[in-house]
C-alpha cells in the first residue's frame, strides 16, 4: 500500500511539473499581422466608407453624395481614379472636366487607406 501511494505521489510530482511550451502556431508572425492589416485597410466596405465620408466629407459635401453639399459638388459616382486624384494629390484625372473650379477642397492624404472604402460607399447602386 505505502509503495502505492509512493508511485501516486510522484506521478502527480512528474505530472505538476510538465511545462507547456507554447507552439510556433500561437504566435502570430510578423508577415501575418501584415497580412491581416493590409486586409483591414484595403478593403472596400461600403459601411466603412459612409463612416469615412460622413466624419471627413460632409462639412462641406451633402451626407446625400448625389446632392451638391454647403460648398461642394455632388460626388455620387466618383471613380477610383478621380478620389485618389482629388484626395491625395488636389488634381483631376486628365481629361476630365471639374464640377467646379474653386480649389477650396483640402488634400486629405491621411485617407489614403480609406479610398476604396470611400469609392465603394459613393457608388453604392441607386435606391
Ligand atoms: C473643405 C471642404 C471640403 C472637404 C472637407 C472635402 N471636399 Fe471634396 N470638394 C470640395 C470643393 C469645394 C470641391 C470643388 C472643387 C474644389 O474646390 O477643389 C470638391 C470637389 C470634390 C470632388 C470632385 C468632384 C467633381 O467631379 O468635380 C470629389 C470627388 C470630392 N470633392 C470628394 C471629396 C471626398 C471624398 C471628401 C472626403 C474624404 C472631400 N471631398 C472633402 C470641398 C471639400
Amino acid at each position: 500500500m505505502r509503495r502505492f501511494f509512493l508511485v501516486l505521489i510522484l506521478f502527480l510530482l512528474v505530472a505538476a511539473c510538465e511545462q507547456k511550451i507554447p507552439k510556433d502556431t500561437e504566435t502570430e508572425s510578423a508577415l501575418e499581422v501584415d497580412i491581416r492589416n493590409k486586409t483591414l485597410t484595403s478593403s472596400s466596405d461600403p459601411a466603412k466608407g459612409k463612416t469615412v465620408y460622413y466624419a471627413n466629407c460632409t462639412s462641406c459635401h451633402n451626407y446625400n453624395p448625389k446632392k451638391p453639399g454647403s460648398v461642394g459638388p455632388d460626388v455620387y459616382g466618383s471613380s477610383k481614379e478621380l478620389l485618389t486624384n482629388k484626395i491625395l494629390y488636389g488634381k483631376y484625372p486628365e481629361n476630365y472636366q471639374a464640377k467646379r473650379t474653386s480649389g477650396i477642397m483640402p488634400l486629405l492624404p491621411h485617407l489614403n487607406q480609406q479610398i476604396s472604402n470611400i469609392h465603394a460607399f459613393l457608388n453604392l447602386p441607386l435606391k
